[in-house]
């Protein structure tokens, strides 16, 4: 069962590998995300005890998009999703938009809970279900996400106007660049990573949180 489990993981390690350097190989954060994914080590002696969290109802959708996107990814991610412990933490938003909270998800390919521990490092999947907002947030760490889903709209700061990202989209936040993602009828999801600083400073900026876009009318 594990043996399978860190198969898949690879499997689908190596699509994210070609994936990112056939379509954004030289996209900002690419080269640095590439270089600590290959600095990680996989040793496979603690699996993760596989879970599932309410929004992966999200994921048949996701997939579905990101074979749009790139169907060998796609492929891989739909035989690693089931085999991956998935949660939330109530810290990661501290005032959330109900019912934000009962709608996202994300479980680790590198980090803490990981299929691999992750050195200073995390990289995993994300999901948010339709009509959720992301309230505007910066933390320390650089992060990369490649978006296999949309369009979902984003911000980097709470003044700022709203952007639109089509699937298959790729963004580079730098140390403490404030954003924040907001979706519409499709769900969010997206390969995620922290590339160093994981235990930096994480927080979110303003109150815009406390109103949830889809009671705004
Ligand atoms: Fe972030």
């Amino acid at each position: 069962m594990a043996d399978n489990l860190f198969d898949t993981a690879d499997r689908a390690l190596d699509t994210v590998v070609a994936g990112l350097g056939r379509l954004h190989r030289d996209a900002e954060g690419v080269g640095e995300t590439l270089e600590r994914l290959g600095e990680q080590a996989r040793p496979r002696d603690v699996p993760p005890t596989p879970q599932q969290d309410p929004a992966c109802r999200h994921l048949t959708v996701g997939l579905a998009s990101a074979r749009q996107v790139d169907s060998a990814l796609a492929e891989a991610l739909a035989a690693l999703a089931p085999l991956l412990h998935w949660q939330r933490i109530p810290e990661h938003v501290p005032h959330p938009p109900d019912p934000f909270m009962d709608d996202y998800a994300f479980a680790k390919i590198f980090g803490p809970q990981g299929v691999y521990p992750g050195e200073d490092f995390m990289m995993g999947l994300f999901i948010i279900g339709p009509r959720q907002f992301y309230p505007t947030h910066l933390h320390q760490a650089p992060e990369l996400y490649w978006l296999f889903s949309g369009p979902t709209e984003w911000r980097f700061g709470e003044e700022a106007p709203w952007e639109t990202k089509p699937p298959g989209a790729l963004h580079w936040n730098r140390p403490y660049h404030p954003h924040a993602m907001r979706t519409g009828d499709v769900p969010f999801f997206a390969l995620w990573a922290w590339t160093r600083d994981i235990d930096g400073d994480y927080s979110i900026v303003g109150a815009e949180g406390a109103v949830p876009l889809n009671r705004q009318g």
